[in-house]
């Protein structure tokens, strides 16, 4: 499993990305991203917090046609499949959908903590046979890390979740495999980085460009809004040294999440940063401007198929660095239109 990297200084030759996280939605906002991810990746982790949730593996190999359905013919893009856990879900229907390859991973959202995550997990455990057998039949679990106690203040609660639920979960079924999803903080980086075995981390586009501030300060900025909440600058430094360090536990999940615009501009706007179209522009330029380019194919590429032990993907990307790209700052929906991320700086890298 070789670097398929070849670099100068102005191109970039890597093995094709994948998306260890992300939200298609369905209906007429999945017709109008769906094509955006499937154009510079080839797999992405789809979520399954549709409205109801896919909790099945039936639903899921129903969304998954679905998905299929909304991209041209033949594109070569695969969604991996995932299922919604709550207190209800049968193992013998993850082990079956697992057999058959419809499902990759199971979600963990705790009741309450994000948008459609009302089905979530309030009673851990409840849910602790269901994780064992997972654990059993080597199905990873991807989690949402957060706490949702109302006490608990909201930029605490991904390092509160880690030592009131995660580390007691991994201290009972240890050879579960787990994902720490858009880790957020500086002490998820160190958890992640002082574990053994079976923990591993993705890491947004948006949470390794945007602070606390680029949200609150100057006026308050819904389309920054995403859960978990962006924290400190101290905490985006960790996050970009996590993400350009090579380290084989943290990888790419967009957590690309599109919201009409209308659903973000409201006293209550949803959460969701939408950057399936200009995530590998504003990668590149995160890892140029820290002089680590080489180290970008391991996170977008290489580190993430590894640790769900799977292949890399045998094409490649070619990343082209030039004068400033221009992206739409929204895409058009049939709900409406969908804001594009704005990085706030000039994004010079675009795939050829
Ligand atoms: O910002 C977010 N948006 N965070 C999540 O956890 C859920 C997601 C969504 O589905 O909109
Ligand atoms: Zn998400």
């Amino acid at each position: 499993m070789g670097s398929m990297s070849k670099q100068s200084p102005d191109r970039l030759t890597i093995a094709r990305p994948d998306d260890w996280h992300l939200h298609l939605r369905d209906g007429a906002m999945m017709q109008a991203v769906a094509p955006h991810t499937a154009n510079h990746f080839g797999r992405a982790i789809i979520m399954p917090n549709l409205v109801p949730p896919v909790v099945t593996g039936a639903q899921a190999a129903a969304y998954r046609e679905r998905i299929m359905a909304a991209l041209p013919d033949g594109t070569p893009f695969r969604p991996l499949m995932t299922c919604y856990l709550t207190e209800e879900t049968d193992a013998d229907d993850l082990e079956i959908a697992h057999r058959d390859g419809i499902i990759t991973a199971v979600k963990l959202y705790p009741a309450g903590a994000t948008t459609n995550s009302a089905s979530g997990v309030s009673d851990f455990d409840k849910v602790r046979p269901v994780l064992e057998r997972m654990a059993d039949m080597g199905l990873p679990l991807c989690v949402h890390g957060e706490v949702t106690d109302p006490n608990i203040d909201i930029f605490d609660r991904e390092a509160v979740f880690i030592d009131k639920v995660l580390k007691p979960i991994r201290k009972k079924v240890p050879d579960l495999k787990v994902i720490m999803e858009h880790v957020t903080t500086q002490n998820a980086v160190d958890y992640v980085r002082d574990s053994r075995s079976n923990l591993a981390a993705t890491i947004t586009t948006h949470h390794l460009i945007i602070n606390r501030n680029h949200i609150l300060a100057g006026g308050i900025k819904p389309h920054y809004y995403c859960l978990p909440v962006a924290k400190r600058e101290k905490h985006r430094i960790a996050l970009v040294q996590a993400a350009i360090s090579g380290d084989k536990r943290f990888f790419l999940g967009t957590d690309s999440a599109p919201h009409t615009d209308a659903n973000k501009l409201l006293p209550c706007g949803c959460a969701g940063c939408f950057t399936a179209i200009n995530t590998m522009s504003c990668l590149a330029e995160v890892f140029d401007a820290a002089g680590k380019m080489d180290k970008l194919e391991n996170f977008t590429s290489l580190a993430g198929p590894r640790y769900y032990g799977l292949e890399p993907n045998e094409d490649t990307v070619t990343l082209v660095k030039g004068d400033p790209v221009d992206y739409p700052d929204h895409v058009d929906t049939a709900d409406g239109p969908v804001t594009v991320f704005n990085p706030g700086f000039p994004l010079h890298w675009r795939v050829e």
